[in-house]
């Protein structure tokens, strides 16, 4: 039980990576606040979870929404009484080449994947703050570090999460806040469905682990940075990549 009694706001915890995340992380014995956008399959995960006796709960926000940030916030806080781990992971995509990409889809992207961290951290850290205690883990993609054809939009997103990252790590390791971001490869999600097909072999020809990535391998990355295994680590950015990135 590596988070016994712990509570972890996951977004975009009721799909693809945040899904593994939230079953792995109830496994290891925390509370999880199950944060998306998709109030569908959320619902029908929290009752999945919790007929099989776990302690999770859905709540339905926009992360790109302050108000909505704030609200599940409130909800979180007078359910658990605390925060002690926020994942970044909720994510859009709205790919197009850099000369048929529009201001809205370049807006929309920014909104969420960049805009919605900032809102997050910005709202629950102050909580950490008050504890003495918190991990923030932050989800960049190797389209971050390495660019990707067509991701103009969600690469400049991914690249500015690693700043922030290095940017929170300074300014609250003085507080007990460890702020990591992890960084995965092409991973078997929705997301990595909707690519054409000509990139995504591009991307396994580039893996030197022969494959891309399971929702499990990056949510058992999330596990070890959300740990008290990283506990000397901060302002890091996991590689969980197969092997791009090195
Ligand atoms: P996914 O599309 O399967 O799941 C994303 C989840 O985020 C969904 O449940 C969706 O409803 C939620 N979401 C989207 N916009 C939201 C909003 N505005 N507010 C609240 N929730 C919202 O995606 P996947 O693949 O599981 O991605 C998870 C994270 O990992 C994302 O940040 C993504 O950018 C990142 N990533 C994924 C990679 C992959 O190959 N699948 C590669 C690198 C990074």
């Amino acid at each position: 039980m590596r988070l016994q009694d712990k509570v972890a706001i996951i977004t975009g915890g009721a799909n693809g990576i945040g899904k593994a995340a939230c079953e792995l992380f109830l496994k290891q014995g925390a509370k999880v606040v199950i944060a998306d956008y998709d109030q569908s399959s959320g619902r029908e995960l929290e009752n999945t979870l919790k007929a099989d006796g776990k302690d999770a709960m859905f709540i339905q926000l926009d992360v790109s929404d302050g108000d909505s940030v704030q609200q599940m916030v409130k909800g979180v806080l007078e359910h658990y009484g605390k925060i002690d781990i926020l994942i970044n992971n909720a994510g859009t995509t709205k790919d197009a080449m850099l000369v048929k990409m529009t201001a809205e889809d370049f807006d929309r992207v920014i909104d969420v994947n960049l805009k919605g961290v900032f809102n997050c951290t910005q709202a629950i850290v102050p909580h950490m703050i008050a504890n003495g205690y918190g991990k923030v883990i932050n989800t960049s993609s190797v389209s971050g570090v390495y660019g990707n054809i067509g991701q103009t939009n969600y690469s400049a997103t991914k690249a500015a999460v690693i700043g922030m990252t290095k940017t929170w790590a300074k300014e609250l390791g003085r507080k007990g806040i460890n702020v990591n971001a992890v960084a995965p490869g092409f991973t078997k999600t929705a997301m990595v469905e909707k690519m054409p097909e000509k990139v995504i072999q591009h991307m396994e020809s580039i893996v030197s682990l022969p494959r891309l990535g399971e929702v499990e391998d990056i949510a058992n990355a999330y596990l070890f940075l959300a740990s008290d295994e990283s506990s000397y680590i901060t302002g890091h950015v996991l590689h969980v990549d197969g092997g791009i990135m090195m």
